[in-house]
Formats: C-alpha cells, sequence, structure tokens
C-alpha cells in the first residue's frame, strides 16, 4: 500500500508525474469530475486547518467522490482516548483514502502501519508538511516554468516550520538548487534537516535585504514571539523579518513569493497586489495537487489489490 508520510517517499519521477496530472487537470477538468465516483475520503483533522483540510474536501468533490471526517477531535472519540492507529483501523471502513493532521511528529507514519488504505500527512508536528511541498512546487513550476536553476530563500521559522523542511528536501530532488536561509537565532535549521540534503548549496544569512537581488523565490513563513525565550530578542528581530514593497525594490521582476499561510503580518498587505505575489494563486494550486494526489494514490492502491 502507498502512503504519502514525508515527501522523499516519492521519486522525483512520482512528483513530476503528479504535477503533469494536475497540469493535465487545468486543461482537461471534464477528464477527472468521475475517476472518485463512489470513493470516499476521510478528513482526521486532529490539529486547526482551513487550506490544506478545504482544499482536499473540495479536491474531492471535484474528483466526483464524497468525504467524510472530523475537523475538531474533541467531537470524536479521540476525546474518550482512542489512539490513532484504533481511529484508522475504524475509519477505513468507511472511507478509502484518509488525509491526516495531527500535533505529533510521526503520528501518521503510526497510523500508516496499520492501515488498509493510503494515509495521507497533512501535516505532523514540527516534522512534515508534504502535500504542501507539492502544492509549493507546482506553484514555483507554474509561475516560473521551472523547477531546477533557482535559488530560493527560506525566511522567518525554518526551525518549527514543516513547511520549509519538507520543501528543502523536495528542492535537493532537483538540479543547480541554491538555497539560502534567513531566520533569527532562535529559529534557524536544525542540522537534522540539513544533513539530509547534503546535495544542497546551503548559506545563512541575518537579513533578506542582502539576498534579495539573487532570488528566484522567496519563501516566507510566521516568525511567532512565543518561539523565542527572550521578548526583547523578539522585538529586537521582528521587523527583519517582515516583507515590504521597500525591500521588494532589489528584488527580480520575475522573482516570486510564497508563504503557505496564515500570515500574521510578515507580509504587509501592500505587497499583496505586487505581482510577484505569488501566494494566494498557490492556494489555488493546493486543491488541484490535491486532487491529482487523491486520483494517483487511489489508482496504485487498486493495482496492489
Ligand atoms: N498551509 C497550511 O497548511 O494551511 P492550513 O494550516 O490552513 O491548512
Amino acid at each position: 500500500m502507498r502512503h504519502l508520510i514525508d515527501i522523499m517517499d516519492l521519486s522525483v519521477y512520482e512528483i513530476n508525474e503528479l504535477i503533469d496530472t494536475a497540469l493535465d487537470i487545468i486543461e482537461y477538468p471534464e477528464k477527472y469530475c468521475e475517476v472518485c465516483r463512489n470513493m470516499k475520503l476521510a478528513t482526521l483533522f486532529y490539529e486547526p486547518s482551513t487550506r490544506t483540510r478545504l482544499s482536499f474536501t473540495a479536491a474531492m468533490m471535484e474528483l466526483g467522490g464524497q468525504v467524510l471526517g472530523f475537523a475538531e477531535p474533541n467531537s470524536s472519540s479521540v476525546s474518550k482516548g482512542e489512539t490513532v492507529q484504533d481511529t484508522v483501523r475504524v475509519v477505513e471502513n468507511f472511507a478509502d483514502i484518509i488525509a491526516m493532521r495531527h500535533h505529533t511528529e510521526g503520528a501518521p507514519l503510526e497510523a500508516s502501519k496499520v492501515a488498509n488504505v493510503p494515509i495521507i500527512n497533512a501535516g505532523d508536528g514540527s516534522h512534515a508538511h508534504p502535500t504542501q511541498s507539492l502544492t509549493d512546487l507546482l506553484t514555483i513550476k507554474r509561475e516560473l516554468g521551472r523547477l531546477d536553476n533557482l535559488t530560493i530563500g527560506f525566511c522567518g521559522d525554518l526551525k518549527f516550520g514543516r513547511t520549509v523542511h519538507s520543501l528543502i528536501q523536495a528542492m535537493s530532488r532537483y538540479e543547480n538548487i541554491k538555497v539560502i536561509l534567513i531566520a533569527p537565532e532562535e529559529l534557524q535549521l536544525p542540522e537534522r534537516f540539513k544533513s539530509k540534503t547534503p546535495n544542497l548549496e546551503m548559506r545563512e544569512v541575518a537579513t533578506m535585504e542582502e539576498v534579495m537581488p539573487e532570488l528566484d523565490v522567496l519563501y516566507m513563513t510566521r516568525v511567532q514571539q512565543e518561539r523565542f525565550l527572550d521578548r526583547e530578542e523578539f522585538e529586537r528581530v521582528k521587523d527583519s523579518f517582515v516583507l515590504t514593497l521597500k525591500k521588494l525594490e532589489t528584488a527580480k521582476p520575475t522573482m516570486r513569493i510564497l508563504h503557505p499561510l496564515p500570515r500574521v503580518n510578515e507580509i504587509l498587505p501592500e505587497v499583496d497586489s505586487d505581482p510577484r505575489a505569488a501566494y494566494f494563486r498557490q492556494v489555488g494550486n493546493g486543491k488541484l495537487i490535491r486532487m491529482a494526489l487523491i486520483y494517483r494514490l487511489l489508482l496504485w492502491a487498486k493495482k496492489n489489490k
């Protein structure tokens, strides 16, 4: 049974195949509108979500399938102490595929060990968010026309940001990728993620201004005050990680700004109307790539029956 727990579960060939399927869905949506008829997706969300859960829901609906699940674990038997593994053993009786978000790193992996239907990790703790990475890759492909020969700046919380961890690993599969890490001291990328991508050229800088002219993609994330032990330190550095139109003055006209969202104040609203701001277009790509993923995982599961 194929699951998607980590972006490295997919070969680069399979990632490209998913992107091609998403592009085909854009061009020929009518081909896909019944491919999941009589099938059900369960969305088991133990943590809050807007984009991921609703885009999975919309994706399955647009494939002709149906959706069930919970967005609030306290409304399910999780509140009585049911384990993730038992929950999955139950829900697989009602659904053909499961998307799960959990606050504990590794929970979707544990679920996949007992599941007889494909499990998709929709975000686990600070670990991984592989369907966000697929969304990001489709966005870069559609915005810039390529996934190689790119300089990508990751800005903000690189320590806890699971979208950053997954995307850096995904980019390590492509040619000539330079990664620039822009983060406060407290929120730098953990060694365990650096050591997973030895082929990537990586460097760390203190401000986005110093690298802005080099970037093809600026990947913004939230810097949360609660991550800092020292409030004064947060106050000192917080503006260095806020994107403004002024800071964009030296950026390439072709550069694209991505953000997994939600944002709080790390991109000022004045940036939204700049053509380089791709983060709301990125949300739409999330539904398309999840359509491609559900379709492919169900095909693979059928072949393996
Ligand atoms: N990008 C993302 O995971 O958003 P949600 O938390 O709203 O799903």
